[in-house]
């Protein structure tokens, strides 16, 4: 099942990274979004990416023109039909991912593997919405997809090991780290990223330290790049929220609940660097 034609569905900040890196490891890919506007911003920041890219040196003029080339975009669902691999990633909304799911399903050849790139939602859920359960999996790209090494795998209760085994070695070629998990609620990054971040939001309600000093601690003792606190807020305080209401109710266990000051800041619509204000001002 060897992949060589990739689509990808939704042309936002993850599509467009995990297109990118794609067609710069010499794959051809399509990519889909069901708003045409989106599909042209993305072509046009595909561009300009490249264009930097060969103004710092870090790429030939000649390997940024032909990565470019290899990229095609179509803002209708039916140009994924000779797609050996459908890379979804559309809005975090499990009713939107299982109607693009049961549309790929109608528009993708047989055989074709439906992945999905979700942080959060069930791929055993999003597979019970096709008629091909056991080809649907999940790959979990991190942001930015081009710097981030790591791709989750995420096996669904149906993915067949073939499916597995195609998608694992898909993620090397393009020069990612592929891990393979299984489906539980967060899988391994957010079960184990997002409670530390909710202890984090306990430690300062409580008054234990301030924001800035949490931080620091876990920066200069855990050798984390950034406190949990700063990387809240590059991830979104509603998407920590919302992550951690999935945990307690896919692990049925209260103790995932976000944490009151959490959910009180997403109220106040402090929800971190995109609204300018979240645990910090930016
Ligand atoms: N941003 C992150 O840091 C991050 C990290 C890992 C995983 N994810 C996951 O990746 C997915 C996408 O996130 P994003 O940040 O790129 O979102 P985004 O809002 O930047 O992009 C979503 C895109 O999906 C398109 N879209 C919406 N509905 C559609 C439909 N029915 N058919 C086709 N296209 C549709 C939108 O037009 C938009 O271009 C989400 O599931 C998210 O949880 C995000």
């Amino acid at each position: 099942m060897a992949i060589k034609k990739v689509g990808v569905v939704g042309a936002g900040q993850m599509g467009g990274g995990i297109a990118q890196v794609s067609a710069v490891a010499g794959l051809d890919v399509l990519v889909y979004d069901a708003s045409a506007e989106q599909v042209a911003k993305c072509k046009a920041t595909h561009q300009k990416l490249m264009a930097r890219a060969v103004e710092k040196g870090r790429m030939e003029q000649a390997d940024a023109d032909a990565a470019l080339a290899r990229i095609s975009y179509a803002s209708d669902v039916n140009a994924m039909a000779d797609r050996d691999i459908a890379i979804e990633a559309v809005v975090e909304n499990e009713d939107v991912k299982k109607a693009v799911f049961a549309d790929l399903d109608g528009a993708c050849k047989d055989g074709c593997i439906l992945a999905t790139n979700t942080s959060s939602i069930s791929i055993t859920a999003i597979a019970a919405a096709t008629k091909r359960p056991q080809h649907v999996i999940g790959m979990h790209f991190f942001y930015p997809v081009p710097v981030m090494k790591l791709v989750e795998v995420i096996n669904g209760l149906a993915t067949e090991e073939a499916v597995t085994t195609a998608v694992l070695d898909l993620s090397s070629r393009m020069g990612k780290v592929a891990v393979p998990a299984n489906d539980r609620a967060g899988f391994v990054s957010n079960r184990i990223l997002m409670p530390m971040i909710n202890e984090a939001f306990y430690t300062w309600m409580e008054g234990v330290a301030e924001p800035e000093h949490i931080d620091e601690i876990m920066k200069l003792g855990m050798n984390h790049p950034m406190g949990p606190l700063q990387l809240a807020d590059f991830i979104g305080l509603d998407t920590c929220a919302h992550i951690m209401n999935v945990l307690a109710d896919g692990l049925h266990s209260e103790r995932y609940r976000p944490c009151p000051l959490l959910e009180q800041l997403v109220t106040a619509g402090r929800l971190g660097n995109k609204s300018g204000h979240g645990v910090y001002k930016h």
